[in-house]
């Protein structure tokens, strides 16, 4: 098939460290299906979907039903996430050998930044057993500081999940001027908005927090943008449940910023594409010959309101419904072939 391509700009497909997709247990909210299809329309061709599912994914019986429902339709790539310890309680471990048969992440998410010990253990089994912990950070200073530090002490594998502060960049910079080696990501929401009251996590920071965010890119702080992509239903979201349905829109929110802040398309293929590729362990965003492409075609002059009607996430659920963005992804090309095309386009004329 012959794509006319004229006057837009192919880069390769964005790949997400951080999304959630719901399955099991909460799939009135998302599941793997709607998920993986709001990925690929947000030119994402994989994502990394966390373990706060419903039961937890804490064991082998549920990654590979996890796995085994996503291979049914296999939309979009996946990686699972196992949680690092049980029912995400902070308290016990995992079988991390089991579990990791299946992936190499781990999410920290319910350990007690006064619980040093167990996570100078994770830190510890990260190395042994060659995974990465993701760490959810909250209180989000506090936690960094403890993790950096028993980083710089034990060693380890670490990714530092949706930074939101100033305070944050501070000691990460701090520590990666000291040559530690670890990583963070910052979500295109932080960056888009601040002073806002939706409820979030992390929340929303004040404008200073969010020009810290632009600073971390720009001064190559900050290695990596995920979506952090939290659906939920309109009942949940009343009942005062945080998140953002963010994963369609994700590349416009980044490029209207980083075109206000003049930040390089290079920049931003680097933070969505070729960084989580290369954190991940993937190398899905690098264009060989011979190799099935994983691409995205934008439209860079197109500029559209966000308009939660048109999402096929099944969370409609975000504070930036009717804000006027740049930028449109029109084809998402998975793993060499066509797997999304934006249909609105041959109406739109401008
Ligand atoms: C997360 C979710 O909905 O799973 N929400 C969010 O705002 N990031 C859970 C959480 O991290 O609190
Ligand atoms: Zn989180
Ligand atoms: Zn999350």
């Amino acid at each position: 098939e012959i794509i006319d391509g004229e006057g837009k700009v192919v880069m390769p497909s964005f790949i997400d460290m951080h999304v959630h997709l719901r399955e099991p247990g909460q799939t009135e909210k998302e599941d793997l299906i709607t998920g993986e299809k709001a990925a690929l329309k947000g030119g994402f061709t994989h994502v990394c979907a966390m373990a706060n599912t419903n039961p937890v994914c804490d064991n082998e019986k549920t990654i590979e039903y996890i796995l085994n429902k996503h291979k049914e339709n296999e939309i979009c790539n996946l990686t699972q996430i196992s949680a690092l310890t049980k029912r995400l309680k902070g308290e016990e471990f995992v079988n991390i050998d089991e579990m990791r048969e299946y992936t190499n992440l781990f999410s920290d998410d319910g350990l007690n930044v006064d619980d040093i010990e167990l996570f100078k253990e994770a830190l510890e089994l990260s190395k042994e057993k060659d995974f990465k912990i993701l760490t959810h950070c909250e209180p989000e200073a506090e936690t960094i500081k403890r993790d950096l530090k028993l980083l710089t002490d034990v060693g380890g594998n670490l990714h530092i999940c949706h930074i939101s502060l100033r305070k944050s960049l501070d000691l990460i910079k701090e520590y990666k001027d000291k040559g530690l080696d670890f990583s963070c990501e910052v979500t295109p929401h932080h960056l888009f908005e601040w002073n806002n009251e939706y409820r979030v996590n992390p929340p929303f920071g004040t404008k200073d927090d969010r020009d810290a965010m632009i600073e971390g890119i720009k001064e190559g702080i900050i290695d990596a943008i995920a979506t952090d992509h939290a659906p939920h239903t309109k009942k949940d979201k009343e009942n005062g449940s945080p998140g953002i349905s963010g994963i369609e829109e994700a590349f416009s929110y980044v490029y209207t910023v980083f075109k206000e802040e003049g930040i390089s398309l290079n920049c931003l293929s680097d933070k969505m594409s070729y960084a989580p590729s290369k954190l991940l362990g993937l190398d899905e965003a690098l264009i060989e010959e011979g190799k099935d492409a994983n691409l995205v075609l934008v439209d860079l002059n197109e500029s559209h309101k966000i308009n939660t009607s048109n999402f096929v996430s099944k969370g409609k659920n975000t504070p930036f419904e009717g804000r006027q963005v740049y930028g449109k992804i029109l084809i998402t090309i998975k793993n060499g072939e066509i797997a999304y095309k934006n249909e609105e386009r041959k109406n739109d004329n401008r």
